[in-house]
């Protein structure tokens, strides 16, 4: 008798938007059932539309500063496609710029909340559906402002520095579980939010970049497929900057 194996599940958080989007893309490419959370409901059903011609997705809406919001995605992710392999939590704000003596406390606590709060209460909730299935695969998304300081965006490194941390401390963990947890830390990639953030500057990063350029949000991407489906079964609880070699 022929049997096949069930078709992968990932979950996506940021899937509207920039890398989320072109992650969500290229797991629908690979053959994933993809579920796409973001908190712009709009534009999670205009991505959804769009991948639906591709192959299997769905979108749910999820704020994952809530942690009852994150709750309902994930198990909604596995009512409607049976399981979970993979997530790439993505969601992210930068937040304001300037000195840090200068920045606001709600700044500090909207930055903290979406970047890495968020990123602790997707990985509570995926986690256990991933040992279920008996082991899979979890991409955070830092920064290579998790690596060293981005300067005027304090509450952002700080944010980033601690979603390496948890990273790490949940690849340990959850390693024995057969849960990969690496961390992709992308440099500067062209996407709405850095276009809205650092468009004024983005021909000089770009001049400044050892690669002469700005990243495309698809080769965010493919790193984030890669360590979900080829990577090998060590690799966990690295940090991949993906920066043009601006890092080396
Ligand atoms: P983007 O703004 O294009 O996309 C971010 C998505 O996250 C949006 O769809 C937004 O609705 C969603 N989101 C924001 N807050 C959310 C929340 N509370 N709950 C659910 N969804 C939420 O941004 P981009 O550039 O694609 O960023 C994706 C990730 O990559 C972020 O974590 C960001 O910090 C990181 N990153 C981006 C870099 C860049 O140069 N674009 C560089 C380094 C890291």
């Amino acid at each position: 008798m022929e049997t096949s194996d069930p078709q992968k599940v990932v979950f996506i958080t940021g899937a509207a938007s920039g890398i989320g989007l072109a992650s969500a893309r290229a797991f629908v490419e690979r053959g994933y059932a993809t579920v796409l959370a973001d908190r712009n409901a709009d534009a999670g059903r205009a991505a959804e539309a769009e991948l639906d011609k591709v192959g299997e997705c769905t979108f749910v809406s999820c704020d994952v500063t809530d942690d009852d919001s994150v709750r309902d995605a994930v198990a909604h992710a596995v009512t409607t496609f049976g399981r979970l392999d993979a997530a790439f939590n993505a969601a992210g704000i930068d937040g304001e710029y300037g000195p840090l003596a200068e920045a606001s406390m709600e700044n500090w606590n909207r930055v903290v909340a979406v970047n890495l709060t968020g990123t602790f209460s997707c990985m509570r909730y995926q986690l256990p559906e991933l040992v279920k299935v008996g082991g899979g695969a979890i991409v955070n998304c830092a920064s290579v402002a998790g690596l060293r300081a981005a300067q005027t965006v304090s509450a952002y490194t700080a944010a980033k520095h601690g979603v390496v941390g948890l990273t790490k401390a949940a690849a340990r963990e959850y390693a024995p579980a057969g849960v990969r947890v690496n961390a992709i830390c992308p440099g500067t990639v062209d996407t709405p939010m850095f276009r809205q953030s650092l468009d004024a500057v983005a021909d000089r990063l770009a001049k400044t970049n050892p690669s002469r350029r700005l990243a495309d949000a698809g080769e965010i991407a493919a790193v984030a497929v890669w360590l979900c489906d080829g990577a090998p079964g060590y690799l966990t609880g690295e940090t991949i900057a993906v920066d043009g070699g601006a890092g080396a």
